[in-house]
């Protein structure tokens, strides 16, 4: 059987933005990228030792056509929504948030004795999908498992496989994987990827490369696409490195885009805008019950 190995195609530094009510955060891909990251929509990296950078967060905000996943690595995020959730997302934890029909939310990192340190990732939704009921999942650092290798390697599965372990993330439209690896220096990591997927990585720190056909080093920070293949291969250099891998089907259907609402068509985005006036958009609302 052959299992080409995909190579980077593409590489992102990010751009710096502001973004929420004053929140400094790094983009990695957004609007622009459409459909490169086809059915991911955008990554936003966030964090800072700086309060003034982050303490304004997302105020009430609505979304509709997408699912948002927060993934905190230090610090704290409070939450709430129209469904009635509420609490904080800690170091570690996941919110795998569908909007579906339409959701009123609202992200507001808080103030601690450390930094601020996360991921946002925009995963679109097919069609059919789009109206969906509105569901949400909350994720504590305890509920993903955690590969560990002999040689030190950890690879925490959020969704998809690594080896024999299925992260907890499951029946999302676009199959995704969503993994967290940290490699120590000079170790060598791979995954199979299905054929046709979009894949690629982030790196959060360290080092490394790919590899394929451009094994040019990963820089701390840096986006990189994968072209097609069957796997993929990274291996961490001398200060070791610590990764995203995500990968999903992608949906090859057309993208209609207006702030954090994704649809299919101008007139579905009309039609949001105008609910959003009438108060009609949120379909189901259920008062905060507070934790
Ligand atoms: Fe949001």
């Amino acid at each position: 059987m052959t299992d080409p190995v995909r190579s980077i195609v593409r590489r992102f530094p990010g751009v710096p933005t502001l973004e929420g009510a004053g929140v400094r955060l790094r983009r990695s891909f957004s609007n622009n990228e459409v459909p490169l990251f086809d059915p991911f929509l955008l990554l936003d990296r966030f964090g800072s030792s700086d309060p003034d950078d982050y303490l304004a967060g997302f105020p009430w905000h609505p979304h509709r056509g997408i699912e948002t996943v927060t993934y905190v690595l230090d610090g704290r995020v409070e939450h709430g929504d129209t469904l009635g959730n509420s609490g904080v997302i800690g170091a570690g934890d996941v919110q795998w948030m569908n909007s579906g029909s339409g959701i009123i939310h609202q992200e507001m990192p808080q103030r601690t004795d450390g930094p601020l340190a996360g991921f946002q990732l925009w995963v679109n939704l097919p069609s059919r999908e789009k109206m969906s009921t509105p569901a949400y999942r909350g994720l504590g650092a305890a509920d993903l498992p955690t590969v560990r290798a002999d040689t030190g390697a950890e690879v925490r599965v959020v969704a998809g496989t690594h080896g024999s372990v299925e992260g907890p993330v499951r029946g999302i439209p676009v199959d995704p994987t969503y993994l967290d690896v940290r490699l120590t220096p000079g170790e060598a990591f791979a995954n199979p990827t299905p054929p046709g997927y979009t894949v690629f990585a982030h790196a959060i720190d360290g080092d490394g490369a790919a590899d394929g056909a451009d094994p040019r080093p990963i820089a701390a920070g840096e986006t990189v696409l994968f072209g097609p293949g069957g796997s993929v291969r990274l291996w961490a250099g001398a200060g070791g490195m610590r990764f995203l891998l995500v990968a999903g089907r992608p949906l090859h259907e057309p993208v209609a885009w207006y702030g954090p609402i994704v649809m299919n068509t101008r007139a579905q985005l009309a039609d949001a805008v105008r609910e959003l006036n009438a108060g009609s958009f949120v379909r189901e609302r259920r008062p905060i019950v507070e934790e």
